[in-house]
Parts: C-alpha cells; sequence; structure tokens
C-alpha cells in the first residue's frame, strides 16, 4: 500500500516522526521563536517583571498547554490537513462538519503571523551577518545601534534580500518531505542552540552588575504594574509562544504514533519553551542592565539596547553574532512550522501537490512580506487607523485571532475529544480547563480590554 491510497489520517502517521522525542524536538522548536527571545522580555520588561511573569505562566497552565494538547490531539486522530482534521474529528463524534473553518482560520491567521515573522527573521539574519562580518574584520564595527537600526528599517532592499532568502530557505526545506525536512533542520539547530544559549547566560551573568538583582526583578511581583492591557498581553502571549491557534501543532501531532500520551508530550514541550523564555529573559535583562538601560524599551530591546552591551565587552562582535545566529535559528523553525500549516490547507483547499502547496504559500509570504517591508521602510505608504502594517498584522494576529481559535478550538475539543482526552491521567482536569476556565478567561479578558 503506497501513502496516496491511504486516507489522510492514516497517510500522516504512515510519514510519521522517527520517535517521540523528535516530535519534542520538532514541536519544541515550533514553540520557541522569536516570541522566546525577542517579545517575551521586552513585554516583560513593560509590564513591570515579576507580576506579569506570574500571570503569564497561570495563562499557559490553565489556558495553553489545555489547548495545546487539544490541538496535537485533534491532529493525531483527524490528520494533517486542518479544516479535513477538524472535520473528520466531527464526524467520528457525531457533530457538525462545519467546524472546519476553524482549520481555514488557523491557516490564515498563520498567513497573516508569517507576514510579520518572516520580516523580522530577516532583521535577525542581518545582524548575524553584520557581527560575523566584523568579527571576522572584513566590515567596520556597527556604530551607534540606534542610528544602525534606523538605518535598516529604512533599507527596504536590505530587509526584502534577508526576507527573500529565509522564505525560500524554508520553501526548499519543505518541499519534498516536511517531516523529513524539518526532522534534518532540527538535528543541527537543536544542539546549536542550547549550546549558544548556555554561553550567553554565562555571558550575561558575569556581564550583568548584579545577576541576582536580574532574578529578583523577574520573580518579585509588583501587582501595581498589572493594569487589563497587560493581562491581555499575558494571554495573547501565552497562545502565541507555544504555537497554539493556528493548527501548526495540529499538523505536527498528526504525524504521531497511535500510541503516543499527547498530555505528556504537550507538557514536554510547554516545559521547555518556558524554561527557555525564563533563561532568555534573564540574558537579555541582563545584558539591558550591563548597558545601563531600562529594559522597557519595546521592541527595540534585542536590536539596540544588546548592541550597546555588547559593544562594552571583549569579543563582543563573536558574541552578539552568537546571540543573534541562536534568535535565528530559533526564529527559523517556527517559520517552517507556520508553513506547513499554511501549506497543508492549500493542498487541502486547492487539491495541490506538496510542492506546488509550499510553492504557492512562500509566493504568498513573499507578497505579504515585501508588503510589511515596504510599510516599514516607508517606500510603500501603507497604513491603517494610524498605525503600520506591522503592528495592524501583529496585533490582529497574536491579540484577536490566536486567542478567537483558542477559545474555539478549546470548545470543540471539550465536546468532540471529550472521550479521547478524558481517557488520558488528569483528563477531566483538563476538559475542565478547556470547557471552562479557557472560554471564562478569555471573555474575563476580552471584557476587560474593551473596558
Ligand atoms: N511560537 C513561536 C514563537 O514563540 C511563534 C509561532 C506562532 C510559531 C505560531 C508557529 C505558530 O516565536
Amino acid at each position: 500500500m503506497t501513502t496516496q491510497t491511504l486516507g489522510a489520517p492514516q497517510r500522516a502517521a504512515a510519514i510519521g516522526w522517527s520517535s517521540r522525542a523528535m516530535f519534542i524536538v520538532a514541536a519544541a522548536g515550533s514553540a520557541v521563536g522569536l516570541g522566546n527571545i525577542w517579545k517575551f522580555p521586552y513585554i516583560v520588561g513593560e509590564h513591570g517583571g515579576g507580576a506579569f511573569v506570574l500571570v503569564y505562566l497561570a495563562c499557559l497552565a490553565l489556558l495553553g498547554l489545555p489547548i495545546l494538547i487539544a490541538e496535537i490531539a485533534i491532529g493525531k486522530k483527524g490528520g494533517e490537513r486542518p479544516a479535513s482534521a477538524f472535520r473528520h474529528v466531527a464526524q467520528a463524534a457525531g457533530r457538525s462538519s462545519r467546524w472546519s473553518w476553524l482549520g481555514d482560520m488557523g491557516a490564515i491567521t498563520g498567513l497573516i503571523v508569517l507576514f510579520f515573522y518572516t520580516v523580522v527573521t530577516g532583521w535577525v539574519g542581518l545582524y548575524t551577518v553584520q557581527y560575523a562580518a566584523e568579527g571576522l574584520g572584513v566590515s567596520a564595527p556597527l556604530g551607534d545601534p540606534g542610528a544602525f537600526f534606523d538605518a535598516l528599517m529604512r533599507n527596504a532592499v536590505a530587509q526584502a534580500a534577508a526576507l527573500v532568502l529565509t522564505v525560500l530557505a524554508a520553501a526548499a526545506l519543505l518541499m519534498r518531505d516536511a517531516v523529513r525536512g524539518i526532522e534534518a533542520a532540527m538535528r543541527w539547530i537543536a544542539p546549536a542552540f542550547v549550546a549558544l544559549l548556555a554561553l550567553l547566560v554565562v555571558v550575561s551573568a558575569l556581564a550583568a552588575p548584579a545577576p541576582l538583582g536580574v532574578i529578583a526583578y523577574l520573580l518579585t511581583p509588583d501587582f501595581s504594574a498589572l493594569t487589563p492591557s497587560a493581562i491581555g498581553e499575558a494571554v495573547g502571549h501565552a497562545f502565541f509562544t507555544l504555537s497554539v491557534g493556528l493548527c501548526g501543532m495540529l499538523v505536527y501531532g498528526a504525524y504521531l504514533p497511535r500510541g503516543a500520551h499527547v498530555p505528556k508530550l504537550a507538557f514536554s514541550v510547554a516545559a521547555i519553551d518556558t524554561a527557555i523564555s525564563m533563561l532568555c529573559a534573564f540574558v537579555v535583562m541582563g545584558l539591558a542592565f550591563a548597558a545601563d538601560a531600562d529594559p522597557a524599551q519595546g521592541p527595540g530591546l534585542i536590536f539596540v539596547i544588546l548592541p550597546e552591551a555588547f559593544a562594552r565587552m571583549p569579543g563582543g562582535a563573536w558574541l552578539a553574532a552568537a546571540f543573534f545566529a541562536t534568535v535565528f535559528m530559533a526564529a527559523f523553525s517556527s517559520v517552517i512550522a507556520v508553513m506547513v500549516v499554511v501549506s497543508r490547507a492549500l493542498e487541502d483547499k486547492f487539491a495541490l501537490t506538496t510542492r506546488a502547496a509550499s510553492a504557492a504559500c512562500a509566493a504568498a509570504v513573499l507578497i505579504g512580506g515585501l508588503a510589511v517591508v515596504g510599510s516599514v521602510s516607508g517606500a510603500l505608504p501603507i497604513s491603517l487607523w494610524g498605525m503600520g502594517l506591522f503592528d495592524v498584522l501583529d496585533t490582529l494576529a497574536s491579540s484577536i485571532l490566536l486567542p478567537l481559535s483558542g477559545i474555539c478550538i478549546a470548545l470543540f475539543a471539550a465536546r468532540a475529544l471529550a472521550d479521547d482526552i478524558g481517557g488520558y491521567a488528569g483528563g477531566a482536569l483538563i476538559l475542565f480547563c478547556l470547557r471552562w476556565v479557557a472560554p471564562v478567561a478569555l471573555v474575563a479578558v476580552a471584557a476587560a480590554r474593551l473596558g
């Protein structure tokens, strides 16, 4: 029997992960990304440290993890194609197949995320190259980091070139067999990432004026800094960082073997993601304090403040190259994960081959990404509601679409997968979170944000 003659769920299982550990590595590769290194430290900084971290951890445990389990379980049962997966699972539970729109919505959200995520990945790639060239002595030092960042933002050509290379490299990996492509990439990325992160933790502990002060900042709660918008941000980020809500984990779950214990695997992925976020916050905050900078800098934190810290260190160019290479690897493995969802959805909708779907996905991402580059650089005057295209897409995806699909996935799984999830140890608790905690929390957050 060839994989062509199998139904969708069976086909996915036939070309599955080579081991459960490989699933954890691949799913952690999807989860760990710019969200952990770029976004988490600056939102912690903006919202005052420890109290935000506490709320975020609660959101992860009560919302993010249960929905991660639900998404993986839907893929494992329903197969790799998002809309079809929802349809299969709904039909098996005697429910309406109209739930398949959730798969389409996931893929659309994924495409929106890719439009801006690939652009930032490109910036990170450019910083890596700049610092490596500086370390080798073939390029002049970067100079004033703020001026360098502003010049890069105005340079549409450099941003576009980095974007095109990133997207084409990801598409090339996925063209033939996504699972093998992802595994091949992760065999390099995972060990290199861990080694470089360990190096950076040591460097930051040595450079920070008071490493224990950094830990205290991250762990001591100041509840006066907790505004409704901080809580909304914590909820949105819990989804974003675990890659849930846009069916990425659904696709990865489809390639699991039949007997896999979904909650245990999901817990490992969430634990790795959280540990890495905390280490990254320690590294970034430590370096910010070493540069005498305020950690509440916003999105420019890693692009402007950290270069200032590196400039003061011996061998700073190489350390900076190591830092940005680490960020690039994390971001690239997340780009691959989202591109897989969009490609699978295109295969599903338009009956395309894997190759054609990967190419179509890359073309769509490039069009959107180039529009974002145009808007950021001012080459194209695109703005909506007084915001640049970048912020519009980021807000739409992270604050609106991801939480909205998350709540729908939770409600769907609580009904259509009640037997499967209820069969695991702790299943009753997971179902309780899916049925009650997730919807109530999300409605409360939406009300607080609007009010
Ligand atoms: N989880 C990734 C991050 O933290 C982003 C991402 C979102 C990746 C959704 C895939 C799907 O950067």
